[in-house]
Order: C-alpha cells, then structure tokens, then sequence
C-alpha cells in the first residue's frame, strides 16, 4: 500500500505538536518537513531549532525535504535535529555524489529530489547510492498549487528506470496531490505521497489520509 506524508507547511504553526498529532492519530506514515531559505525557493519557513523541537512529540519518522541553495553546509544540524531522511535538490549541489554519501555514512536515509523540468537523466549516476527519489509536481516554494499533469509520465519513466537500476529505491511525489489525482500517481508508480493543504485544510485530516493511502 502507498505511503502517506502529511506536510506541515499547511499545519497551524502555533500549535505544531497539536498539528502533527492529528496526523499521527490519522493513519499517517511519515512527517513531510518543508525547510525553505528564501534563495533557492521564493519563501521562508523552518530550520533545525523548530524540527528537534518537534522530536520526541511524535513517533513518525521525520522526512526533511531541504529546498536550499548549499545544503552540504546544513546537512549536520539537519541530522542533529532529528532527520531520519533528508532529501536535496538535485539543482541545489554541485558535488551530489559526495553529499548523498555524507548523509548516508552518517546513518541517515538519503533521498534526492527533481524539479518538474529537470530530467531524469541527473539521476543516472548516483542510482546505486540513494535509498528515495522525491518528484516535485510543483514548482516547490508553496502549498496548495496545482498538480502538473506533465509529471504522471516522469513518474512512470523514473520506476520504469529504477525497476531496471535498482528496484529497492522508493519513489515520493509531492505537490498538488489529493483524493481525485491519487489514483493516477499511485498508478503510475509512486511509492509515497506527500500531501499539504488537502490533508491540513480539510475538516477530517484521518479521513483524507485513509482516501489517499485506499486510492485506486
Ligand atoms: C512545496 C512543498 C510541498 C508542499 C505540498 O514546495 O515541497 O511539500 O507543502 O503542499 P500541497 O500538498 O498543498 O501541494
Ligand atoms: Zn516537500
């Protein structure tokens, strides 16, 4: 069955445990941690302070998604505050190679993620050596923007890829995803889905998340 990665970028930032407790209660499967710095990403959201304090209100493994420019600089404080995977940008890092290995030899589940018009092919190297691959189906820097439809074929090329590379590796998608569109993604591949405004604005976060997990 699919996984399920509430992000709390959409989560009421006053009252985060609160937040993150419904989605824990709600059949969640990870915490999808938005960390944006302004300069990779046009907006601003959390650091490392905010995520380790947020460790130990919750048993979900923390999925720290790092949309900032050098993250090889962050990448232990990330790890300190309680990361279980961090995933960079492909865009972000000149030395990728070098990077994932330094987050893995450290413990820590590596993931890499592409932007909606970066191809797949930056991938080809580094296959044997990440544990997921994050498919933004937006243009990252905010919620509640719309799926683009161009990304169910990424999806199916990427796991037609991995099948033949290096089936282990899992494939995320995040961004735009609801109950309507799930069915699609799953289909085409994805192994979890990350979902912001349709699991945090709705009025019965569990529910939305056991459509999205029970979607076909
Ligand atoms: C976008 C973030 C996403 C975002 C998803 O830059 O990486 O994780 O929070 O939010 P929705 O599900 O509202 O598109
Ligand atoms: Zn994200």
């Amino acid at each position: 069955m699919v996984k399920v990665a509430p992000s709390i970028l959409s989560a009421d930032f006053c009252c985060l445990s609160e937040e993150i407790k419904k989605v824990e209660n709600g059949g969640a499967d990870l915490l999808h941690i938005d960390v944006m710095d302004g300069h990779f990403v046009p907006n601003i959201t959390l650091g490392p302070p905010v995520i380790s304090s947020l460790k130990g209100k919750t048993y979900l493994p923390f999925d720290v998604h790092l949309m900032i420019e050098n993250p090889e600089k962050h990448i232990d404080d990330f790890i300190k505050a309680g990361a279980d995977i961090i995933t960079v940008h492909v865009e972000s890092t000149v030395h990728l190679n070098r990077l994932v290995n330094y987050i893995k030899n450290k413990g820590i589940k590596p993931g890499v993620a592409l932007n909606p018009s970066t191809p797949l092919s930056s991938l080809q190297y580094i296959l044997d050596d990440i544990y997921m691959i994050l498919i933004m189906s937006v243009n990252p820097g905010f919620g509640g923007q719309k799926f683009i439809p161009k990304m169910l074929e990424k999806i199916r090329d990427l796991k037609r890829v991995i099948l033949q590379e290096n089936p282990e590796i899992l494939i995320e998608v995040d961004g735009g995803i609801n109950e309507e569109n799930a069915p699609d993604i799953i289909k085409a591949g994805a192994d979890i889905l990350v979902a912001g405004s349709a699991i945090y604005l709705s009025s019965n976060p569990g529910d939305v998340i056991e459509k999205l997990k029970t979607a076909h």
